[in-house]
């Protein structure tokens, strides 16, 4: 297995990690948000990708998924661990509190989805009952065990189109459809993983509540703090995950 890490919003760069080489590999969908990085995190050998680029910060709906998730399965990754923001609908799903959700609603619209877009003459129609491998899902809930760190084990995500955060309205749809979390960038991703024969799973870390669960406004500076935190808990499930693959 070769694994690799999705940075999202808060993880452009991952403490720790020992840079060996930028890979020079390019997509036929196009650029990368940013050369691969392979290295040594937790004495192990991974890749990293930062979602949005680093230092540029792509906005969710121009980061090119397809490009992203070609070029890490180009590179040779078979298992990605997916790291996303999100903002908590689910009662335990206040801010710093991390999940690995089991199924996902896509509102996103616009977004290059697919590998099979009509221009080459393969088409498959991927099964995607079950949105995220198991395997994947199985061992950051181990990891985050032996890490001593709470986090959610399942949990609907609900990707919307952003930038913007949602409206209260929005929310309530979203929570009557099933929605556990919101977040800008889970889709297309996992299904493009999918198409991809990528083992890929989500580990999502809440740093807001999401619009109108309380009677505050959401602001950036709220994020920034729920995000230092859980940053620490996402790292700590991270090197748990490696020491044991
Ligand atoms: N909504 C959508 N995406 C998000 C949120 C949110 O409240 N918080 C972080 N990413």
């Amino acid at each position: 297995m070769t694994v690799a890490i999705i940075g999202g919003t808060g993880l452009s760069q991952l403490p720790g990690f020992v840079l060996q080489e930028e890979l020079a590999i390019e997509s036929p969908f196009g650029a990368l948000s940013h050369p691969i990085k392979k290295g040594v995190y937790a004495g192990k050998s991974v890749m990293f990708l930062p979602r949005h680029g680093h230092p540029h910060k792509l906005p969710p709906h121009k980061i090119n998924y397809r490009a992203n998730i070609d070029a890490l399965r180009l590179a040779g990754a078979t298992e990605v661990l997916a790291i996303n923001a999100v903002g908590g609908i689910h009662a335990e799903m206040g801010p710093a509190q991390i999940a690995v959700p089991d199924q996902v609603i896509d509102y996103t619209y616009g977004r290059e989805h697919t590998f099979y877009d009509g221009s080459g003459d393969q088409l498959e129609h991927i099964d995607f009952t079950y949105p995220y491998s198991e395997l994947v899902r199985t061992r950051m809930l181990s990891a985050a065990g032996n890490a001593g760190v709470a986090c959610l084990a399942g949990g609907v995500y609900a990707a919307t189109q952003g930038p913007r955060l949602e409206t209260a309205a929005e929310v309530t749809r979203i929570a009557r459809d099933g929605g556990d979390m919101v977040g800008m960038t889970g889709m297309p991703e996992a299904a493009l993983a999918r198409e991809a024969g990528l083992e890929y799973a989500c580990l999502a870390l809440s740093v807001n509540w999401c619009a109108g669960m309380t009677e505050d406004l959401i602001t950036m500076e709220d994020i920034e703090r729920a995000l230092t935190d859980g940053m620490t808990k996402i790292e700590a499930v991270l090197s748990a995950y490696l020491a044991h693959v």
